[in-house]
């Protein structure tokens, strides 16, 4: 099976949020499970050909593709990746220093659809000069959104494609790529597409997610539970009518977890490693991390972790509204992320009031996630929608609890301890609270803080969350299936 694995994000080359870990983990399981899986990014600035050990493909040269009326020169760069003798993975950075030398892998900037219109492209040329046909193209949120349809419009002459599909995976349908329908003349996409309610247009933009969902062969989402949501006005982002209309092709996948790269026993980040077996080691992490954070050095104090990107779907302003509840309560902060104004400064208002209650790092930083991960002894994931979420997956494993509100994949992932001890049951592994209210937060912190002074149930918290098994095999198992099921029909 031949898998092309179209994507703007890579652990560890390019990083914005989970989708960078997704298609890392998840193209890996796949390679083990025989597949032939080559991945396409840009070569943003961050990646270095020299530094990063990337070979120039003089199999692919030069490639000229036009893009509103200029032609640009396009190259690729290639790395391969090998797990064992008999897997591995080839990486085509796709070069257009015009388009991706801009500091940052998103931007702002008038042509940010260009940019990724420009990269679709060159994905379909890199493969032609390869003479390789993918299967299946699975393509990965609005950024390579129109590729199924360039695909088809200006290269079905070519016999290469004649069976190749189209796997679309939505990671989050807020985030969509609705530009100024000029794209779409500029570049001779055909115009009988955007139309009121047609195929391209959204709102009178032309929509790359939009696009995407309409021409590709199937649509997953990163759980269950969200796949359910992106079907109703309420999470749909305004796609839930054209998603409705290939429902019996929308399926939820959940995401997985490299367990090489998230576990405290082999956590090449973390000072003491640590397993079930060895919980009692997860203290000097805390210390350490107390340190970082030029926090009090006291264990007993329980430490709430946050890693995220600061923007509102995460849910901080729960925190905001529920702040002085939080002020009363015996705990303490650590926070690392980045974002929008509004919570940045909120955070670093509250650091600077409290700075015995709250650490905070304004930025991003793996190794320091890392330690988070493995010193707090709680996660906070407030959201508002989670398509998944992986931190509070990687959470479990690290024994650090997590304090979920129950959306998409955090409901999918996240069983609140005093729900199952009701109904007799001691298998909790986390506290959940059900509506976007920052009583119902406050409420979920409270009877976490009220659980932590139980060391015993508290212990049979973490080992519950500890056992869970969320790696990649058995999501990519369920990916190749879908796979399957296209290249089946298709011969
Ligand atoms: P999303 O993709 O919506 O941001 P996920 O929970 O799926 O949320 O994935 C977030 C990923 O990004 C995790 O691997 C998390 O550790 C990482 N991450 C987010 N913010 C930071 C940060 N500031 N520094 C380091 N890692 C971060
Ligand atoms: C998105 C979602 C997140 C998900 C990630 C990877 O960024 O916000 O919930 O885990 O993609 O699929």
């Amino acid at each position: 099976m031949k898998i092309a694995f179209v994507t703007s994000e890579l652990d560890p080359y390019a990083k914005v949020g989970g989708l960078a870990d997704v298609a890392r983990g998840l193209t890996k399981a796949l390679s083990q499970l025989g597949c032939d899986v080559k991945i396409f990014i840009p070569r943003y600035s961050s990646i270095d050909p020299w530094r990063d050990e990337l070979r120039y493909c003089f199999d692919v040269n030069e490639i000229k593709i036009k893009i509103s009326e200029k032609e640009f020169s396009v190259h690729a760069f290639k790395k391969e990746l090998s797990f064992n003798r008999k897997s591995k993975i080839e990486i085509y950075f796709v070069d257009s220093p015009f388009h991706f030398d801009r500091g940052t892998i998103y931007t702002n900037d008038i042509d940010e659809g260009e940019r990724f219109l420009l990269f679709s492209k060159a994905v379909i040329e890199i493969c032609q000069r390869l003479k390789w046909a993918p299967d299946v193209f699975h393509i990965n949120d609005w950024p390579t959104g129109l590729l199924p349809i360039i695909l088809k419009q200006h290269y079905s002459w070519d016999l290469l494609f004649k069976n190749t599909k189209f796997l679309l995976t939505i990671h989050n349908i807020e985030y969509q790529g609705n530009f100024s329908p000029e794209l779409v003349f500029n570049n001779h996409l055909d115009g009988k597409y955007f139309y009121l309610g047609g195929p391209l247009e959204f709102h009178g933009k032309v929509s790359f997610l939009k696009a995407g969902i309409v021409f590709s062969d199937i649509i997953t989402t990163v759980s269950e539970n969200y796949a359910r949501e992106i079907l109703t006005h309420e999470f749909g982002g305004g796609m839930e009518q054209i998603l409705l209309t290939k429902k019996n092709v929308v399926y939820g996948i959940l995401n997985g977890v490299d367990y090489s790269e998230w576990n405290p026993k082999t956590d090449k980040y973390i000072p003491y490693k640590y397993s079930e077996k060895s919980l009692y080691r997860k203290s000097k992490n805390k210390i350490e991390l107390l340190k970082t954070f030029h926090l009090p050095e006291d264990k007993e104090t329980p430490l709430i972790g946050i890693v995220s990107r600061l923007v509102s779907q995460k849910g901080f302003d729960l925190m905001i509204s529920g702040i002085d509840e939080i002020l009363k309560m015996n705990l303490r902060f650590v926070i690392l992320g980045s974002g929008e104004n509004k919570y940045e400064d909120f955070f670093r208002s509250l650091a600077y009031s409290f700075p015995d209650k709250f650490g905070l790092k304004i930025g991003f930083d793996n190794q320091l996630a890392h330690l988070i991960e493995a010193g707090a002894d709680m996660f906070l994931m407030p959201s508002r929608y989670e398509p998944c979420g992986l931190n509070q997956i990687y959470s479990l494993k690290y024994g650090t609890v997590p304090i979920v509100r129950k959306t998409g994949g955090l409901a999918d992932t996240v069983k609140d301890w005093d729900y199952y001890q009701q109904l007799g049951l001691h298998s909790g592994n986390g506290f959940v609270f059900e509506n976007f209210s920052s009583q119902e937060m406050v409420d979920a912190i409270r009877r976490a803080l009220e659980r932590y002074k139980d060391k015993k149930i508290w212990k049979q918290i973490q080992l519950n969350g500890m056992k869970e098994n969320f790696s990649w095999d058995i999501s990519a198992r369920k990916y190749y299936d879908l796979y399957r099921k296209l290249v089946v029909v298709n011969n």
